[in-house]
């Protein structure tokens, strides 16, 4: 999950990051009180999760209360790369000597830790990576070690920051280190980290990215979670504990196993080609154990989806075997009848094996009208595509 950069800020802040203040408004008007506080002066910034902000006029200096007002509401409704500004954060203003780059992440391919730090910052980190890979120092972290004093110098030195800022620098890593641990983040990066008139070390603009994987010991985080973005399904389903991920197509798709579904959509999109363009609605993995229950969550979701004209059920019985789904089918069904949303979509169902056969007998028997059976993927997916398209 990322974050804006006003949580960032907020985050840095609780664990000794330097920042300055800053605070997020969502109408013009809040703006002038706080910049008269901040001494008059204050930098406008658009609370948008997608870089180049400033580039794209989303980062203003505004010289007193009044023009605070007037940046907040030129920035406020403005569209950064497709991104809708709802708020802005009104910042103290910098004296800005130097900018640098520094951050922390996981980095996956070499499975460790990794610090990198730059003195030519403030401009996209990616460019400089480009440009003069030599001026970006990539530093190893060990994760049972993570970013000691020595370390945090190693980092330091490797990127050469100026001797006059080495040690604060050096402490400022070893503060966003705790930041990356403590949130169980998987990115925090600092750019700007700046060096003030004063000589004082802060960081000016943060990004920090966060592992949904930790939510169950991170019980403060969903509170930083966006919920006016959150599509309304993908919520749903995240309350019902389903993977699932809203596409924009037609056909409704279940399936057991990551892999089977995205082969699934893959499938359905061939499919779709030839059947007026339809694609697959959503990408829903049911995992393993099938019960009745998550196979009805499943279905409600992706029912109570208005672009959803038909369903594909794609099952490959293994541990839990295709009677039992099948089975879970009929009293989904059931279930869902007898909360009052009775099917109106029809049902495409391809089961496999173990037990198919008895899978299969168990939706003849149950005759359902709306749900037919294929027995294989490429027949089903057409056969699903055809009835997105009929609709
Ligand atoms: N509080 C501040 N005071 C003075 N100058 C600032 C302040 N905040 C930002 N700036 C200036 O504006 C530039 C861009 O700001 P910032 O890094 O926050 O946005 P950005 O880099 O455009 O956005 P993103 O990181 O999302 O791409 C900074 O490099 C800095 O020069
Ligand atoms: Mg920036």
């Amino acid at each position: 999950m990322d974050l804006f950069e006003y949580q960032a800020r907020d985050l840095f802040e609780k664990h000794g990051v330097p920042v300055l203040a800053g605070e997020v408004i969502e109408t013009p008007e809040a703006a002038r009180e706080i910049a008269t506080r901040f001494g008059g002066r204050a930098v406008v910034k658009a609370q948008v999760k997608v870089g180049g902000r400033g580039k794209a006029g989303g980062v203003k200096l505004a010289s007193d209360p009044e023009d605070a007002v007037a940046k907040s509401a030129a920035i406020l409704g403005m569209d950064i790369k497709g991104h809708t500004v709802h708020k802005v954060m009104l910042a103290a203003t910098a004296d800005i000597k130097d900018e640098y780059y520094v951050s922390f992440l996981l980095d996956r391919t070499n499975r460790t830790f990794l610090a990198m730090a730059s003195v030519e910052g403030g401009v996209e980190i990616e460019v400089v990576a480009e440009e003069n890979p030599d001026a970006l120092a990539k530093i190893p972290v060990d994760a049972n070690e993570g970013c000691t004093p020595e370390k945090a110098r190693e980092i330091v030195a490797a990127a050469k920051f100026p001797a006059e800022v080495a040690d604060q620098v050096a402490d400022v890593l070893v503060s966003l280190w705790k930041v990356f641990i403590a949130e169980d983040a998987l990115l925090v990066e600092v750019n700007p980290l700046i060096k003030s008139g004063d000589g004082k070390i802060i960081a000016l603009d943060g990004k920090v990215s966060l592992d949904e994987n930790a939510e169950f010991r991170q019980p403060g985080h969903e509170a930083l979670e966006d919920k006016a973005a959150a599509n309304p399904l993908e919520a749903a389903a995240k309350a019902k504990g389903l993977n699932y991920v809203k596409l924009d197509g037609e056909v409704g798709i279940i399936g057991n196993g990551a892999g089977l579904v995205m082969s699934t959509l893959d499938v359905v999109a061939y499919a779709g080609e030839a059947h007026g363009n339809v694609k697959p609605a959503n990408f829903l993995d049911i995992g393993g154990g099938a019960s009745a229950e998550v196979m009805a969550n499943g279905l409600e979701i992706i029912l109570g989806d208005p672009d959803v004209k038909s369903v594909f059920v794609n099952v490959f019985g293994g541990i839990t075997a295709c009677d039992a789904v099948a089975n879970g089918i009929v009293q989904a069904l059931e279930l869902l009848k007898a909360k009052g949303d009775e099917v109106t979509k029809p049902l495409v169902v391809r089961l496999d094996g173990n037990n198919a056969e008895l899978g299969r007998k168990i939706l003849t028997d149950a005759n359902h009208p709306l749900v037919e059976q294929v027995d294989t993927m490429d027949g089903a997916a057409e056969r699903a595509a055809e009835l997105a398209n009929a609709k």
